[in-house]
């Protein structure tokens, strides 16, 4: 449609008609059978028609599906206004690529964009026209369950990511192969007190800027469409009512004019914030801070037809908000082609596909992150012998966290069948040990989901097999980690360990004096500590996805030489959240400050040190930095200075590096962190070569909030540093000047 029939559609539709477009409701409104139907919509209070003609729908998939509810919505609707469909499609459709967190760990935007083309692909031809994906928010505090779908710490590696995604999903929009990527969780969810879910987020102007807002805004620029609010607070209003984040900093400063949905109910909560007397003053105050689509609760629907008869302004505003859902629902084409991609037949050649499962595999070795290697344990030689494959992950499918409702569980990989692919059956030994965790704790802590997981376990004889099989073994690989409901949406903890039961099976077969590979499934940073020093070799799989079980065998075998790097800290304990590697030096810093050591920022019982630091991971290979080099020292906004460093592989292997740039602002109106990520460059080096990486320092790179809030740089003393990890850094000096003094 043309710009002015959009306009003129929209002046065709009642006041009724325009509501129902920004509803969005569930498909568990939809199914054949009006039973089922008649429950949710009691439940929801919202009226049949409302149903029947709401203009999207979330997380229903397949093509044949969709392609029905379409035509079967177009023949009631009177306006023939198709519907949109949109789905979390959060690290793969079917093909479950690793948790955004893991894609992280590749340091490797390239590779994820090609992942995130694979999943819209996927769903595409599936029918899906928009994924509520990515989540951009910084996570600093690994307590926050929903941490898993972060790509971590720092706000300039998120935004490479979120452009990564946005592309990979969006890219030329072609109705078969693309979808929408909507933005979230607009803003700063990540940031909620004591890292418990839903909490409250409260910080200064500053660091919101500074620190959580910059990767919406990367995603945006990369021409995302859709955004979707967060369910917390920003300064005190939850950003689901909040003018000053959705329309000044959204629509005015940045210019955005796509859509705004609401996260799932959050219309609704502006009455339990305490914002919003009742569900009508809920619907003014979202309507008033932008909000299109209020996203399955029916206080849009139950309300805005009284309100905007009350009040012009509101009613103004309906028409702002129905004209951008009519506006994308062009953009996709949809009034040309209601189905766009849905094809039942391109569904079953492209979904799951034998190319998309080798990319997941490609995708997860990368995302692995190997964080101790003792004595060269790793990798396993083909003479290794007997292995014991012992730890609740030694045999499950649950590899894909989650976010994998769609993911063809059933054909994931396991651990035990990869490495049945590569090692001889009469040489592996198999047994989970110990259950995934205490039963109790799955029937308090994961309700209806408790039912999915089978707790008929006989400890005992599951814990002398583990142990006799370890004995005979000559190296133990324990697969062990997190349960996968303990992470992800509503899964914040208090602690940061393995649970208990793997804890006790781990200590029992360390006691037999086996070397041991530990392999870590989780959604956030743990506590390692213990297992630090009970595994000879350690790895981080975070869930790695459909194919990642193959990844960890390729990469325990050598086929692979395992390449990721840590996009958040490891903290040393709980304790110390949140620990993150771009701090503040503080008035007394530990190191360097003229106080006794008692009289510094430090705590009396703990480093101030992260267990593993930003950027962190070992290789099989052995690389060597050196001859830091800068083209000159004074940097002015005209001018640039090359940064160049060697980095030499003297190891054994060929391996990827992934060389990282820092830059540190000695003097500011503000204070500024002791390092901030500004590049990183991924090379493989050939056992024994070197290879000079080098990087462009400009003056946009040094620019922050100064104290007058003005986004810019300032002159003064910098420091250049370049390394392997945010702590592992060879250094250089140089002035940002007005111009260059001869
Ligand atoms: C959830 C999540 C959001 C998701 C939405 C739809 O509550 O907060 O990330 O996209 O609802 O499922």
């Amino acid at each position: 449609m043309k710009n002015n029939e959009i306009h003129n559609l929209l002046n065709k539709l009642s006041v009724k008609d325009k509501i129902y477009q920004l509803i969005q409701l569930s498909g568990q409104f939809y199914q054949q059978d009006d039973e089922l139907v008649t429950g949710p919509q009691q439940k929801l209070g919202i009226a049949a028609e409302a149903i029947k003609n709401a203009g999207s729908v979330l997380n229903i998939r397949g093509a044949q599906e969709l392609i029905n509810l379409q035509k079967r919505n177009l023949e009631n609707s009177e306006h023939a206004i198709p519907m949109l469909f949109m789905a979390d499609i959060i690290n793969g459709y079917e093909t479950i690529f690793p948790i955004p967190l893991g894609l992280g760990a590749t340091w490797n935007p390239g590779l994820v964009k090609e992942a995130a083309a694979v999943s819209a692909h996927e769903a595409a031809v599936s029918g899906m026209h928009i994924t509520f994906s990515p989540m951009v928010d910084l996570v600093r505090d690994p307590r926050w369950g929903r941490v898993m779908e972060s790509t971590g710490e720092d706000s300039f590696l998120n935004g490479v990511f979120a452009q990564a995604f946005v592309e990979g999903y969006q890219g030329d929009m072609n109705p078969d192969k693309t979808i929408v990527a909507c933005v979230k969780h607009f803003a700063g969810y990540g940031a909620p007190e004591g890292g418990r879910e839903y909490n409250t987020v409260d910080m200064s102007e500053r660091t919101f800027r500074e620190y959580y807002l910059p990767a919406y805004k990367a995603a945006l620029d990369a021409g995302a469409k859709m955004m979707m609010t967060s369910f917390n607070t920003v300064d005190g209003i939850p950003a689901t009512a909040n003018e000053w984040l959705n329309r000044s900093v959204l629509r005015d400063e940045w210019k955005f004019d796509g859509l705004l949905i609401s996260d799932y109910a959050a219309v609704k909560e502006l009455v339990d914030h305490g914002v919003a007397q009742d569900d009508k003053e809920a619907a003014a105050l979202a309507l008033k801070a932008g909000v299109d689509i209020d996203m399955m609760t029916s206080v849009y629907a139950n309300n805005l037809e009284s309100l905007v008869a009350e009040d012009e302004e509101l009613s103004a505003l309906l028409d702002e908000a129905v004209l951008r859902v009519l506006k994308l629902k062009n953009e996709l084409g949809l009034f040309e082609n209601p189905f766009r991609g849905a094809d039942a037949e391109a569904e079953k050649r492209v979904v799951f596909s034998d190319e998309h499962r080798a990319l997941a595999k490609q995708v997860a070795q990368e995302s692995l992150v190997l964080l101790k290697n003792q004595n060269e344990l790793l990798p396993l030689g083909d003479s290794v012998g007997k292995i014991a494959l012992i730890g609740p992950y030694a045999d499950t499918k649950s590899l894909s966290g989650m976010w994998s409702f769609s993911s063809r569980k059933e054909e994931t990989t396991t651990l035990k069948e990869a490495f049945l692919e590569v090692f001889p059956e009469d040489e592996l030994f198999v047994s989970s040990g110990c259950p995934m965790i205490e039963a109790d704790f799955l029937k308090d802590s994961f309700g209806s989901y408790h039912a999915a997981e089978s707790t008929q376990f006989d400890e005992k004889k599951e814990l002398a097999e583990a142990l006799a099989y370890a004995q005979e073994a000559n190296v133990v690989v324990m697969a062990v980690g997190e349960h996968y409901l303990q992470s992800g949406e509503g899964g914040s903890r208090a602690k940061l360990t393995l649970p208990e039961v793997q804890q006790k099976l781990i200590q029992a077969i360390k006691e037999l004096g086996k070397p041991i590979v530990g392999v870590v499934f989780s959604g956030r940073p743990l506590d390692l500590r213990i297992e630090l020093q009970q595994f000879d070799a350690l790895i981080e799989a975070w869930y790695p996805g459909t194919e990642g079980a193959r990844a960890i065998v390729d990469t325990l075998t050598g086929k692979v030489n395992p390449s990721g790097r840590l996009s958040m800290s490891f903290p040393y304990e709980v304790g110390q959240v949140p620990v993150h590697y771009n701090e503040f030096s503080t008035g007394r810093p530990y190191e360097g400050s003229g106080h006794s050591k008692r009289f510094t920022s430090r705590y009396i019982d703990a480093p101030n040190k992260p267990l593993f630091p930003f950027g962190y991971g070992l290789s099989y290979a052995d690389f060597e930095y050196s001859d830091l080099q800068l083209s000159g020292t004074q940097l002015t906004a005209e001018s640039s200075i090359t940064v160049s460093i060697t980095v030499k592989n003297v190891g054994k292997y060929t391996g990827k590096e992934t060389v990282q740039l820092y830059i540190r602002d000695l003097v500011g109106s503000v204070v500024r962190p002791v390092k901030e990520l500004k590049g990183l460059k991924q090379v493989s080096i050939m056992t024994g070569e070197a290879t000079t990486v080098s990087f462009e320092l400009s003056e946009e790179m040094l620019r922050f909030h100064r104290a007058d809030m003005l986004y810019a740089s300032e002159l003064g003393e910098f420091q250049v540093m370049v390394g392997r990890n945010s702590e592992n850094l060879l250094t250089g000096s140089f002035t940002l000047a007005a111009k260059v003094e001869s």
